[in-house]
């Protein structure tokens, strides 16, 4: 499987942080892959302010609806944006295009934390002014997104996501496909699936048969204890 699929299997969204600060070099890598990120004519248009200060942290977790589990993240990135700049350049579009070059770039910084063994989540449920006002964010800009990062204290299950089946279609909307594999003629990648699922079938059937003769042998080796014979 590609690295960067496993990483984004393993990337969960963190509530629960340990009490221990972020390494900086970390940072730096997590903030570059940000930059990295594709952006609408690459025009960039976000600012990112780190905060660790505990006082700003409440006040950003005030303004996140009360969402106080984020105050205990060593660290929260707030992503600011200008609007007016994109909307020059593309008109009314460029407000999407603001938002979409947003999140890939948020995307790319947590996908990056989650290599690194860092636990992220992406906040969006905030008061624009009050986050604003905690990071002094100017009224040129506006707050757009927090995202809280840190070494986590929790395991979260994947939560249940929908099948390929009822999201993806091929060249038109509602043509579903049943099997990506055999539709795309990739026999290689069918056969692969074929093969681990017999594989995890034919293990199961195993530890059934051994756990069956062992209750078997057990059971015999009762029988002759109780009948007095010697069974070591
Ligand atoms: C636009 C957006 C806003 C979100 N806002 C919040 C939030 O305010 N608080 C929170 O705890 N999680 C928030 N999340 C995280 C989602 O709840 C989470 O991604 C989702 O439940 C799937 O879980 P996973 O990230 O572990 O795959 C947000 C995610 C997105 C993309």
């Amino acid at each position: 499987m590609s690295h960067v699929l496993e990483v984004c299997k393993k990337r969960r969204s963190i509530r629960k942080y340990l009490d221990i600060p972020v390494e900086w070099d970390k940072v730096v890598q997590i903030l570059d892959a940000g930059r990295y990120a594709p952006a609408a004519g690459n025009l960039q248009s976000w600012k990112l302010i780190v905060v660790t200060d505990p006082g700003q942290k409440r006040q950003l977790a005030e303004a996140a609806l009360k969402q106080y589990w984020i105050e205990e993240a060593p660290m929260i990135f707030v992503i600011c944006a200008k609007e007016e700049r994109m909307v020059n350049y593309y008109g009314e579009r460029g407000k999407q295009y603001l938002l979409q070059g947003i999140a890939t770039m948020a995307e790319n910084m947590m996908l990056t934390a989650t290599d690194l063994g860092l636990g992220t989540c992406w906040v969006g449920a905030f008061d624009e002014d009050k986050v604003a006002e905690a990071v002094g964010c100017p009224a040129r800009a506006r707050p757009h997104l927090m995202i809280t990062i840190g070494y986590s204290e929790e395991r979260v299950p994947v939560p249940p996501r929908e099948t390929f089946e009822s999201r993806i279609y091929l060249s038109k909307y509602n043509n579903r496909i049943k099997n990506l594999n055999l539709v795309l003629w990739d026999w290689s990648l069918q056969m692969e699936d074929s093969a681990r699922e017999g594989k995890a079938k034919a293990e199961k059937l195993w530890d059934k048969l051994k756990a069956k003769v062992k209750h078997h042998k057990d059971e015999i080796k009762n029988r002759m204890k109780k009948e007095g014979v010697d069974t070591e």
